[in-house]
């Protein structure tokens, strides 16, 4: 459905859990976040609900996101539960540590592809940025193998640019388009929950980075469409994967912003970078059978800010500060 400044909201993000099996640490606190108890969760009839009412609204993309989508337990049967509604995009962002156990399963279930989030190629920095010695780099790249091996595709990495952490390897992972046939997404990092000193002085624009790519040679604009997030795309001569560049701070893009978010815990996010949100939990289970979801999914996409922050929602929307793990990007 169109929003009031005529943009097409198609595409709901989905967090299933405030989980991760990883916690890096520019995306969770130090001491851990307050997970939602058990009961706050929604629970998969309740996310089947309110996905089918999107679907009904005319919503086309679906994102299964975390925390980390894949440590929550019954996902796979719920993929398969999802494929009734004939989703045209169901897709999933994941850490990638458990992809290579469920790859296979996700994919027979109906799941048409995976975004798995990489920020190096350096197995000690891999624990040192994941904060985690439990999984390990080799556990993310069979985790991309098997993904492209039973067709999740087309895979894409989405790499969070950090200063001083791996700046120094955007060249590595430009290579890896070269002989690969992979989409490597560079992200600019955002300031988000408590990390909005810590951001400012890590950042790294888009347009640095494509700078020193050029010495890899001139990037080549690639048209069509391969996604539904506000990524563009290039490709590096001859090379077999592409290059995808998301610039948050230096280039908004809320102008062609398409999507809405839906917490684990029940709450619609019409807006990333917004703290308004709407309690669609209360709605769901609230005794009355008026509890419309269409009705809610279409007031949350009418509150859709111009643009991330500033402008004022009513009064149903609560303000919540959350982490970026329980938004789920
Ligand atoms: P594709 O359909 O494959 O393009 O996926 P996507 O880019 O929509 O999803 P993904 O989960 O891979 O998200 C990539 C990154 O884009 C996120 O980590 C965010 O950093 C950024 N991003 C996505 N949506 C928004 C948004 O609405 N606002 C802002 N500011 N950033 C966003
Ligand atoms: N800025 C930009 N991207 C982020 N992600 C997590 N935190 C941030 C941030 N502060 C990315 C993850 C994942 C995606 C869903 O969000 O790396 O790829
Ligand atoms: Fe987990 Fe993703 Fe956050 Fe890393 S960025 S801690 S993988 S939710």
């Amino acid at each position: 459905m169109e929003d009031k400044f005529g943009r097409e909201i198609d595409y709901l993000r989905v967090s299933v859990t405030d989980r991760c099996n990883l916690r890096c640490f520019y995306c969770m606190p130090e001491d851990g976040i307050d997970l939602k108890t058990h009961d706050e969760i929604l629970r998969y009839e309740e996310l089947y609900d309110i996905i089918e009412s999107a679907v009904k609204l005319g919503f086309k993309k679906i994102r299964l996101t975390g925390g980390e989508p894949l440590v929550r337990k019954g996902l796979v049967s719920f993929i398969e539960e999802l494929e009734q509604l004939e989703i045209e995009d169901l897709a999933l962002t994941t850490n990638g540590t458990l992809l290579a156990e469920y790859a296979a399963e996700l994919k027979t279930a109906g799941l048409d592809r995976v975004n798995i989030s990489l920020d190096t190629l350096q197995p000690g920095k891999f624990g040192e940025i994941t904060c985690s010695d439990k999984y390990s780099l080799s556990d993310v790249i069979r985790g991309i193998k098997e993904a492209k091996k039973v067709g999740l595709t087309p895979v894409k990495l989405n790499v969070v640019l950090i200063k001083g952490v791996n700046d120094n390897e955007v060249e590595d992972f430009a290579r890896m388009t070269l002989d690969h046939d992979i989409t490597v997404r560079f992200i600019e990092v955002m300031p988000l929950g408590d990390n909005d000193k810590w951001a400012k002085e890590h950042y790294i624009s888009i347009a640095e980075i494509k700078e020193g790519l050029n010495q890899l040679g001139s990037l080549i604009p690639v048209k069509e469409g391969i996604g539904n997030g506000p990524a563009k795309y290039y490709k590096l001569p001859n090379a077999v994967g592409k290059l995808g560049f998301i610039s948050p701070i230096s280039d908004h893009y809320c102008r062609s912003c398409n999507r809405i978010r839906l917490t684990a815990d029940g709450f619609l996010k019409p807006c990333l970078l917004a703290d308004k949100e709407f309690n669609i939990r209360k709605v769901i289970r609230s005794s009355s059978k008026s509890k419309n979801l269409m009705e809610t999914l279409r007031q949350v996409v009418l509150v859709k800010p111009k643009q991330g922050l500033g402008d004022k929602v009513d009064t149903d929307f609560e303000v919540n500060k959350r982490q970026m793990s329980q938004i789920g990007g």
